[in-house]
């Protein structure tokens, strides 16, 4: 086991773990998936759902790891339960789904940082275009991949831990003067009260469906990316502390991310709020002619700063979701690290390709399919994140905190936990752990997980039809 490798120390699990929940998430996704979801409503939902449901599938997620010392798949092998292994194949497909698309989106924004380094805000009025001209864009996510790619090559501590320690702390202070200088804007008090001021009215299933959907996505949940890093976790180290933290990180930045979206939306819109729903193009779209207003020097530093630190922030996610089916092939085949990084970034770099043009390149991918009852068509990479974030995710926080509690046994999982948390046993923390997994997460989750499918693809809403 030694030449697995693993992080030198808290601070560097910390940082890759927090490296891997914040991410496009938190800064492309949750702004739009707000807007849509009516605002403040979705932002109230979104934080339930990760303090209450994801935490305690956080904490069996590192835990089983670091037992293990395993990929998802070795991990359940591991602990004597071979048939669960399939739980963790379909998070590492799940994982190389999210991979094929996240990279493309990822490209997206390192073309956005090239194109406004240059003085080309006129980039967010041509978005589409730009997101249609394959070559350019599929440069940028070969570049992204390889970037990707060569940092998972260089391993745990040397690579993925190096990395996430430098661009962790640069993308934070990045973002809190983006948001000084948002708040200062024209109108960002509307686009706060948007925000921040929530109409329960606007509480319909779907928005239900999405807000969990997110937060599972935003913190890296449900296909075993903790698993993975739980694996390279010391036993010393307190699982219960550190996933707070890698909570309070994700939840905050993503937070944060809403305080600088949201004033600039307001200000684009001259104060109104009442139709904002930009979809995966919101910040592409906007953002540029916003930086625009801020003149030729001061637009350029400030807009190319945004779109580096998205790419930042992408990257050390990307990693993470590198890193797992990687640490499948090293543990599972004895395929050397090295090789196995190249190989697959590559496939799933080809598995990408329907959704880099499926955003108005190729007709047939970009009109996808139409769900059962649907009006109009969802293009592949909706299609994709429909299927990987909002339905596989959730499913598979289900099946591992079931899997925790009564098949490996909450009383193994505990002992796992206050290994690195001598006051655990008895804990109030440990009577929450217990109740969330054993009967909280497994239904809650379970029950969501139907009415998500049901509702997405099917057009039927269960809750609505009886309430
Ligand atoms: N959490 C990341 C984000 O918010 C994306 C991500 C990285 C992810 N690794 C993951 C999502 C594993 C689900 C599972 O951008």
């Amino acid at each position: 086991m030694a030449n697995r490798g693993g992080f030198s120390n808290r601070l560097g699990f910390i940082a890759a773990a927090a490296g891997s929940a914040v991410g496009l998430g938190n800064i492309w996704r949750f702004p739009f998936e707000v807007g849509d979801g009516g605002g403040a409503a979705f932002v109230v939902m979104y934080l339930l759902f990760c303090f209450v449901l994801c935490f305690p599938v956080m904490i069996t997620e590192i835990a089983i790891g670091r037992k293990t010392d395993k990929n998802p798949a070795g991990a359940f092998k591991a602990l004597g339960y071979k048939n669960w292994s399939f739980v963790g194949k379909i998070g590492i497909f799940c994982g190389v789904l999210i991979l094929s698309f996240y990279n493309v989106v990822a490209g997206w924004s390192f073309g956005y940082f090239v194109e406004i380094s240059m003085g080309h805000f006129d980039i967010g009025s041509r978005f589409t275009e730009f997101t249609e001209d394959v070559l350019t864009v599929g440069l940028y996510a070969v570049v992204f991949m390889a970037a990707t790619a060569f940092i998972v090559s260089k391993g745990v501590a040397g690579g993925i831990e190096k990395a996430a320690k430098f661009l962790m702390p640069t993308l934070v202070i990045i973002i809190i003067g983006l948001v000084i200088y948002s708040l200062t804007l024209e109108h960002s008090m509307e686009g706060i009260k948007f925000y921040l001021v929530p109409d329960f009215s606007k509480i319909t299933p779907k928005v239900i469906y999405k807000a969990l959907g997110q937060a599972f996505f935003s913190l890296s949940l449900g296909m075993g990316a903790l698993i993975t890093y739980g694996s390279y976790v010391d036993s010393k180290e307190n699982i219960v502390t550190s996933a707070a933290l890698i909570t309070l990180a994700d939840v905050g930045i993503a937070f944060i991310a809403g305080l600088m979206m949201f004033p600039l939306v307001a200000f684009m819109n001259g104060g109104d709020m009442t139709n904002v729903s930009g979809g995966p193009g919101l910040i592409f779209m906007t953002l540029p002619g916003v930086f625009q207003t801020l003149g030729p020097v001061l637009g350029v530093v400030i807009g190319s700063l945004f779109f580096l630190l998205i790419s930042f922030a992408a990257l050390t996610s990307t990693v993470s979701l590198l890193e797992v089916p990687v640490a499948y092939m090293v543990d599972e085949h004895k395929i050397k690290r090295n090789r196995a990084v190249w190989i697959i970034a590559a496939f799933i770099f080809i598995i990408g390709l329907p959704s880099l043009v499926g955003n108005g390149y190729s007709a047939f991918f970009t009109n996808f399919i139409t769900y059962f009852g649907a009006e109009s068509s969802t293009n592949f990479m909706d299609f994709v994140q429909h299927i990987a974030n909002d339905s596989f995710l959730p499913l598979g926080g289900c099946l591992i905190v079931f899997f925790g509690a009564y098949v490996w046994k909450k009383e193994n999982l505990n002992e796992e936990i206050a290994k690195g948390y001598p006051g655990y046993k008895g804990s109030f923390v440990e009577m929450y752990i217990n109740f969330a997994i054993s009967y909280l997460c497994p239904v809650v989750l379970g029950v969501l997980f139907l009415l998500t499918v049901l509702n997405q693809f099917f057009s039927l809403d269960v809750m609505d039809m009886l309430f």
